[in-house]
């Protein structure tokens, strides 16, 4: 390990990408990782942490850049943890995250996948969905909104977000000036006082509002109506009560305090989404996604288990463009799993749709298999548990179609599933563009058993 401490200033040549978009110099064969320095670009950047194995740097000089090196178009880039990679075209964003899935399947699972480009959408004011802390100036006395900055939890107050678009801007600015007029407090972590935690948002056809409080109710609300109302036509505003000293955005409950849930649009169907559901916050690429599992199932003619199935929008899409299958759907979230169900009854496909309330893992070890049965995975960034897998190669699932929003896990559940299965297809999907992540459909086929 070369003599390298906090605060040296080092110059290299990046030669690689790390998982998450950083830029990787080596310095007498030590790889030191700089977040926002792109491949083939010499930088200069100054040490901030030294391990056993590795070091990290912050970008201090750009001294030969690359060509695919931009302008960010967000002010607070770099600063703000949102973002990754606005100092890159999006071209060059695609390449890389095309680079990211295929590096993780053949480093990971030992898959020598052909990953083609990600299929991409709008790369700004894509985002449905904004969620942020409240912070306190004990200079300025003002109350802001902001993003946490990278691994950490001060807060970087912003006036709008690029990513988000217009609309984010219209939101903070009615949240802060109703905070700061109507002077209330924001929740103190150290001291457990203070009311505003978070504001988290959608907007759809129209605006749905979680005020995350210390307490029980929202004070001046009429004044924050009227705010929103110069903003916004049609919006409804939750309160949900957290008092709790902990890093989970919502509390356990989330009440409507003015107007109402009502249905959105939601790609092909108009679809209710309770406050504490998963919704995929890219809706043009959600339905390209949706399509994409569809058409992996079109030829499959027997019945469809599908894990992590939130609302039931792909539930419903499979129900529709497959009309012999049955579709059992599986979703740990109660609110969501009604959403589902009252969306199947809706599009009345009850008879072929069922939605169960459960965990995955539980669900998976205790169900007996059907005879020709396909499955499609939708989990969470950490991927699924390994029971899971488990369980899926037991029960013989002919086809597993695995929607992944996180490379590392995709791959890591790849490799178990390479055991049986064989890697027909992949590709990824740009559903957060800006950021390092990168959403992928992977179709994997059982393997045929020989005969002796
Ligand atoms: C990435 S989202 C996918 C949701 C849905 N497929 C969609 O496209 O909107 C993952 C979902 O898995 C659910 N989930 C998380 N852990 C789970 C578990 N152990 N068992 C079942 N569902 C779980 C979450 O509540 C969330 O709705």
């Amino acid at each position: 390990m070369p003599d390298i401490k906090i605060g040296d200033v080092l110059e290299g040549v990046v030669f690689d990408f790390a998982s998450g978009g950083e830029g990787v110099m080596k310095i007498d064969r030590f790889p030191v990782f700089v977040p926002f320095a792109i491949k083939g670009e010499m930088v200069r950047a100054k040490v901030t942490f030294v391990k056993k194995d590795c070091a990290f740097g912050e970008l201090v000089e750009v001294v030969i850049p690359s060509e695919d090196r931009v302008k960010p178009v967000c002010p607070y880039f770099g600063r703000c943890g949102g973002c990754d990679l606005q100092h890159m075209s999006a071209e060059y964003q695609l390449l890389l995250k095309r680079y990211t899935v295929q590096n993780a399947l053949q480093k990971i699972a030992g898959a020598h996948a052909d990953v083609p480009i990600p299929i991409a959408g709008k790369a700004l004011a894509y985002r449905n969905k904004f969620a942020a802390p409240f912070a306190y100036n004990q200079k300025s006395g003002r109350v802001s909104l902001g993003f946490f900055e990278r691994r950490s939890h001060k807060v970087v107050p912003v006036k709008w977000c690029p990513v988000c678009g217009e609309w984010s801007g219209d939101l903070i600015g009615a949240l802060t000036d109703w905070a700061n007029e109507c002077k209330i407090s924001v929740y103190d972590e150290n001291t457990g006082k203070g009311l505003l935690r978070h504001a988290v948002a959608r907007n759809l056809d129209s605006l749905c509002l979680t005020l995350v409080i210390n307490g029980d109710e929202i004070p001046h609300k009429d004044r924050l109506v009227a705010l929103l109302k110069e903003k916004f036509e049609e919006f409804c505003i939750f309160a949900s009560p957290n008092k709790k000293n902990t890093n989970v955005i919502f509390g356990d409950e989330v009440k409507l305090v003015y107007g109402e849930n009502r249905r959105q649009n939601l790609g092909k169907f108009d679809a209710e989404a309770s406050p504490k559901s998963f919704l995929q916050v890219n809706a043009e690429i959600m339905d390209k996604i949706y399509d994409r599992v569809a058409e992996a199932l079109e030829d499959f003619d027997g019945e469809v288990v599908e894990l992590y199935s939130g609302i039931g929008l792909l539930t419903a899409q499979l129900a529709l463009r497959l009309p012999r299958a049955k579709i059992c759907a599986v979703e740990i979230e109660p609110s969501a799993t009604k959403d589902a169900r009252d969306l199947a009854r809706r599009l009345k496909l009850e008879d072929r749709v069922e939605c169960v309330c459960a965990d995955a893992t539980e669900f998976m070890q205790n169900r007996k298999a059907g005879a020709k049965e396909a499955l499609v995975l939708d989990p969470p960034r950490k991927g699924c548990d390994r029971r899971v897998l488990q369980a899926a190669i037991e029960a013989g699932f002919e086809r597993i179609v695995y929607v992944s929003c996180n490379p590392q896990t995709l791959a890591r559940d790849a490799a178990i599933l390479l055991e049986s299965y064989d890697l027909k297809d992949v590709q990824p999907f740009d559903m957060f563009a800006q950021t390092a992540e990168i959403e992928t459909v992977c179709v994997f086929d059982k393997i045929a058993k020989t005969e002796v």
